[in-house]
C-alpha cells in the first residue's frame, strides 16, 4: 500500500510584545531614521509585528508552538520520531535548534535537524519530512518554522527593519494511508545570494563581516511573483490538479502586494488567500505555519480543504506544497 503523510495537528506562538508601525516609527525617529505607518501599510500591508525579548531564542518560540501542534494531533511528545526545524536564526552556531527543541520537549533519540532555506524553510522542511515518512524512516514528524529575525535587523536601515518579526509555527505530519501531501516543488538559484543575505560569519572568536540583514527589495519582489506562480503551477501539474481546486492559498507572508500578484496570476480571488502579514510582518520560515495555524484556529481552513503553501526567499529559494488538510 502506498504510504502518504498528512498533517494531524497545527500550533503556533508569537512572543507577547506586539509593536505597531506607529511605535516602531517613533522608536526609529529617535535614532534619526524616518518612516511612517502610512508608508509601511501602503507598500507592504504590515500593521504590526511581534518582537521577542532579548534573551528569547528560536527554540523558545518553537516549544509552545510544537506543544500546541502535538496536542492538536492528539499524541504525546514521546510519540514524535523526527524533528525538522526550519530557521535562519538558530539559537547557536551548533547544535541545531531542532536538537535544543527536542531536549526542551523532554524527548530523546529521534533524529532532529535544522533546515536552512530562509523564507522557503518551512516548505523545504515539510517536503523533507514527507519524503522521510513515505520511505518509512519516520511515522510522526514534528515540522517547525521558528525565527527571531529581530536579532539580525539593522535598525538604521528603514528599507528592511520595518518588514520583519519573530514567531514560530509547527505541524505534526503523520504517516497515512491517504494523502495528505499531494505534491511539492522546490527550487534554489544561488546566483542570487547577494539580493537577500546576512553576509557575516563567526571566525576566530569574532564576527567577521556584517551580521545584519541586507536586501535588494525590488529585485526580491520581481523574482518572487514569477517563481511563486511557476512553483504553484508545477505543483498542481504534479498532482493532476488545477488552480480551481485550491481552497486556500497560504503564501509566505512578506508583502501583501506579492500575495495579490500571485493570486492574480493564478486567477484566485483574494478571499481564498490567507493573510497574516498585517499582524505578523515577515517571520521568514515561521510565516507559513503561523498563517496555517491561525487559519485553522479561526475556522477558515477545515478538514479536507486543499491548501497550497508557498515559500520564497534568500538563497534564492522557492517552493510549494499542495496538500489535502
Ligand atoms: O522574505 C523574503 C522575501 N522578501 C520580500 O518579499 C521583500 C520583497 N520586497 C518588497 O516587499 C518591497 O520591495 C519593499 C517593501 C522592500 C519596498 O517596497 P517598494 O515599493 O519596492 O519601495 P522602493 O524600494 O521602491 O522604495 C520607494 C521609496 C524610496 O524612496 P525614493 O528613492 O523613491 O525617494 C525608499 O527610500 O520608499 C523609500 N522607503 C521608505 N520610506 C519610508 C523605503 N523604505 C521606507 C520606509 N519608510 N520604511
Amino acid at each position: 500500500m502506498t504510504r502518504y503523510s498528512r498533517i494531524s495537528g497545527t500550533g503556533s506562538y508569537l512572543p507577547p510584545r506586539r509593536v505597531t508601525n506607529a511605535e516602531l516609527a517613533a522608536d526609529l525617529a529617535s535614532r534619526g531614521v524616518e518612516t511612517s505607518d502610512q508608508w509601511i501599510v501602503e507598500r507592504t500591508g504590515i500593521h504590526a509585528r511581534h518582537f521577542a525579548a532579548p534573551d528569547v531564542t528560536s527554540s523558545d518560540l518553537a516549544l509552545p508552538a510544537a506543544r500546541q501542534a502535538i496536542e492538536a494531533a492528539g499524541i504525546q511528545a514521546g510519540d514524535i520520531d523526527l524533528i525538522v526545524l526550519a530557521t535562519s536564526t538558530p539559537d547557536m552556531v551548533f547544535p541545531s535548534a531542532a536538537c535544543i527543541l527536542q531536549s526542551k520537549l523532554g524527548i530523546a533519540g529521534c533524529p532532529a535537524f535544522d533546515v536552512q532555506a530562509v523564507c522557503s524553510g518551512f516548505v523545504y522542511a515539510l517536503t523533507v519530512a514527507d519524503a522521510m515518512i513515505r520511505t518509512g524512516a519516520a511515522r510522526k514528524a514534528l515540522v517547525v518554522g521558528a525565527e527571531v529575525f529581530s536579532r539580525i535587523l539593522d535598525f538604521s536601515d528603514r528599507t528592511t527593519c520595518v518588514l520583519f518579526g519573530d514567531g514560530a509555527g509547527a505541524v505534526v505530519l503523520e504517516a497515512s494511508d491517504t494523502p495528505g501531501i499531494l505534491a511539492s516543488d522546490l527550487h534554489a538559484d544561488g546566483r542570487h545570494v547577494g539580493i537577500l543575505c546576512v553576509p557575516g560569519t563567526v571566525s576566530g572568536g569574532r564576527v567577521l563581516g556584517d551580521p545584519l540583514l541586507k536586501m535588494d527589495g525590488q529585485a526580491v519582489f520581481k523574482l518572487a511573483v514569477g517563481v511563486l506562480e511557476d512553483a504553484a503551477r508545477a505543483t498542481l501539474a504534479k498532482a493532476g490538479k488545477s488552480a480551481a481546486d485550491i481552497d486556500w492559498l497560504i503564501p509566505h507572508q512578506a508583502n501583501i502586494r506579492i500575495m495579490q500578484g500571485t493570486a492574480r496570476r493564478l486567477k484566485l480571488p483574494m478571499d481564498k488567500v490567507i493573510v497574516t502579514v498585517n499582524e505578523h510582518g515577515n517571520t521568514s520560515a515561521a510565516s507559513i505555519p503561523l498563517a496555517l495555524d491561525a487559519s485553522v484556529r479561526s475556522g477558515k481552513v477545515k478538514k479536507g480543504d486543499t491548501l497550497m503553501l508557498e515559500g520564497v526567499g534568500g538563497g534564492f529559494t522557492w517552493g510549494a506544497v499542495l496538500l489535502d488538510f
